[in-house]
């Protein structure tokens, strides 16, 4: 099964809710929104863990991996100086507010930014997404495109 058909049937509560959409207001990286950056993070974890044949709970790795900048504000703006540090914890405010989280997605989005964050992640999930959303934020930033080429 291909990496969106995987993120569709997993996540399409979330992909069609509001408050996802709003991503879409917000740039990431470059040209990038943030809901573009959180469907490529859904998809490479999806991929490096077909790829490695990883154990994962697949629900909640694509489900806190699009979940996990859901910050829902432009960070270039002023006044956000310490987003890096402070975004990982509001995604995961906000996320609880509008979905319903296991433990693993919470791990996921609170630990995301490690290690940045000091907080490493404990599950396997969060560790995977650890590493995808930083190929794809150097994707982003180096290509301006939303996946690694
Ligand atoms: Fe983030
Ligand atoms: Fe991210």
């Amino acid at each position: 099964m291909k990496e969106s058909e995987i993120i569709k049937r997993y996540g399409l509560d979330i992909l069609r809710s509001d408050g996802f959409k709003r991503e879409k207001e917000y740039i990431q990286h470059g040209k990038v929104s943030v809901y573009e950056h959180s469907v490529a993070v859904a998809a490479m974890c999806v991929s490096i863990a077909d790829e490695l044949h990883l154990n994962v709970d697949m629900r909640a790795l694509v489900r806190g991996a699009l979940l996990h900048d859901y910050f829902l504000y432009d960070w270039h703006e002023s006044g956000h100086a310490w987003h890096g540090f402070t975004h990982a914890s509001r995604a995961l405010l906000l996320a609880s507010l509008d979905f319903r989280l296991g433990n693993a997605e919470r791990d996921m989005i609170s630990h995301h930014m490690f290690p940045l964050n000091r907080r490493a992640p404990r599950t396997r999930e969060g560790v995977l997404l650890c590493a995808a959303d930083k190929i794809c934020a150097l994707a982003e930033t180096v290509c301006g495109r939303g996946e690694p080429q």
